[in-house]
């Protein structure tokens, strides 16, 4: 990814935003949306279970799999903005050794990151346009659960995936997201080696909990 487009998502996820976010987060807990991502690990046993999360936003997924005994954790953003406030929050928990932080496009840096029992990716595949690559290469990473939350391939979350786009940029914010097919996505998840053992829609949102065959 070029430099252009690592300001763009350093405009769009702000640390005004990330500041927001993460209040609002400490104040209600998780976003709906994330709460489906979380919903199918409900069931998982994940005590002692390593996380590899990408996009992690204000690292909402990471703290609530924390809860459920995930005792290692990997977040990978490429927002600066973010990544800051998941620090600060990660030093104030005294949790340095077991939460690693990687800054970057994930499809850059994928090979210095290691394996993971678990990789999620809530409402990352959106925003990122090559998704074969996003999603082959952070499949390749999941030792065991692999989840994501993505839009639905229907004509009104184009429309309005559409319409936020050309609306952000009348006001300078470069950021597209995308309404990647949903078959391509779950075929080339599967082609990785996995069994779709989960989904559910949500009004806009298709969660999807994979487990690694045999
Ligand atoms: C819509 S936000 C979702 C954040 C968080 N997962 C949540 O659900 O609250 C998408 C996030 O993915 C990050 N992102 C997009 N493409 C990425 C990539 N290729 N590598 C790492 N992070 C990426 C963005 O910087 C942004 O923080």
């Amino acid at each position: 990814m070029d430099s252009c487009c690592k300001n763009t998502y350093n405009n769009t996820f702000s640390r005004k935003m990330a500041e927001k976010e993460y209040t609002d987060y400490l104040r209600n807990g998780p976003l709906k949306s994330t709460q489906y991502l979380l919903e199918p690990l409900k069931d998982q046993d994940l005590k002692g279970a390593s996380l590899l999360d990408i996009g992690g936003g204000v690292g909402a997924v990471v703290w609530e799999l924390w809860g459920q005994g995930i005792r290692k954790a990997y977040y990978q953003e490429l927002s600066q903005a973010y990544s800051e406030s998941f620090r600060k929050e990660v030093d104030k928990r005294g949790l340095e050794d077991s939460i690693e932080i990687s800054i970057g496009d994930f499809v850059d840096c994928q090979q210095q990151l290691p394996e993971a029992d678990i990789v999620t990716l809530d409402k990352v595949i959106c925003c990122y346009e090559d998704f074969e690559t996003l999603v082959l290469q952070s499949a390749d990473k999941a030792r065991h659960l692999y989840v994501y939350t993505i839009p639905m391939d229907v004509w009104w979350v184009k429309a309005v995936s559409a319409a936020g786009s050309f609306f952000r940029q009348l006001f300078g914010d470069k950021l597209r997201t995308y309404v990647h097919p949903v078959a391509t996505v779950e075929a080339l998840t599967v082609s990785c080696g996995f069994d779709k053992v989960y989904e559910k829609q949500h009004r806009e949102w298709y969660t999807v909990l994979y487990k690694r065959s045999g």
